[in-house]
């Protein structure tokens, strides 16, 4: 097995593509060609995601409410994140695969968050995790950069911090806030981040934010001038059954296509028209008459 980036035919009839690496999402930024991000929690979306070119996948903590039908992604373990992101590996053959470490892993101490970061590449295949907060983690940063785990850091509206926040609500619009996550920004990449996601803030801010980095940023809520942008595919597809954030545009409506398909089949289930016989196995008609009585009956007495 080769450990250079030459990508690998792992599942021998798909196409053998370069791999995406953080080289590449620097090289894009540097050539002013934006990121594509989209989060996945299942192989076959990761696979569909993944077969689309997109170029990172985020198993994100979203996966709590999307997935899970929790009210905040508070509640995800560090098991149920593991699990989604072995499953979502499976899937991807291109895309650079970040596991986002859920509440709890990395806020008791940075030792236990180096252990729990390890065990997403150990166990679960990923290339990288995903923290949030901002000056605060760059100890943590710096102490997986020596572990040579590569770090996205998530700025700006972080789920995670919902009570803090006191709600979801736009970060950094004053000055005073503005200036700080711009600090916490160039602070995290001289601690040796990777990437930066930036998720609801003003436009200006992250364009400032984005143009002071030579990592790259990608936005989510927070306009079109970060290097990159990602969104949760349930939003993407209409199923996350909730009204959408101003910054979701949808591109397909997966509830409709989804609901036709299950009313459809339990139509045809109640009227018997499925399965039909094109839809069933058949035996041949010398078995099917043996099956039957009298045939049966007289088998059964010459056994006794
Ligand atoms: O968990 C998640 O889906 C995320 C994205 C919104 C960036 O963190």
């Amino acid at each position: 097995m080769s450990i250079t980036n030459f990508g690998s035919a792992s599942s021998g009839v798909r196409a053998v593509t370069p791999k995406v690496t953080f080289q590449t999402l620097q090289e894009k930024k540097q050539a002013g060609r934006p990121i594509t991000a989209l989060t996945a929690y299942d192989y076959a979306t990761a696979r569909l995601v993944d077969e689309s070119g997109v170029d990172l996948i985020l198993v994100g903590d979203s996966l709590a409410m999307v997935v899970m039908g929790h009210e905040s992604t508070l509640p995800v373990t560090m098991d149920e994140m593991l699990h989604h992101t072995r499953a979502v590996r499976r899937a991807v053959n291109r895309a650079l695969v970040v596991a986002d470490m859920p509440y709890g892993s990395y806020h008791v101490s940075v030792t236990e968050g180096v252990a729990n970061a390890a065990r997403f590449l150990k166990e679960a295949g990923a290339a990288a995790v995903k923290i949030e907060g901002g000056a605060s983690r760059c100890e943590l940063v710096e102490r997986l950069t020596e572990a040579e785990i590569p770090i996205v850091c998530h700025l700006g509206l972080t789920p995670q911090a919902v009570h803090r926040m006191g709600g979801y609500k736009v970060q950094g619009k004053t000055l005073a806030a503005a200036e700080e996550l711009a600090r916490d920004a160039r602070m995290l990449e001289a601690a040796g981040a990777s990437t930066i996601v930036l998720e609801g803030m003003p436009r200006e801010l992250a364009a400032i934010i984005t143009s002071q980095l030579h990592i790259p940023t990608i936005g989510i809520g927070a306009g079109p001038d970060c290097d990159g942008q990602i969104l949760v595919f349930h939003d993407l597809v209409n199923l996350s059954f909730s009204r959408p954030a101003k910054f979701v545009r949808q591109y397909a409506d997966a509830a409709a296509l989804f609901r036709n398909a299950i009313e459809g089949y339990v139509h045809d289930v109640e009227e018997r028209s499925f399965p039909d016989e094109s839809e069933s196995y058949h035996l041949s008609k010398e078995v099917t008459d043996a099956l039957k009585p009298p045939a049966a009956k007289a088998r059964l007495l010459a056994k006794t």
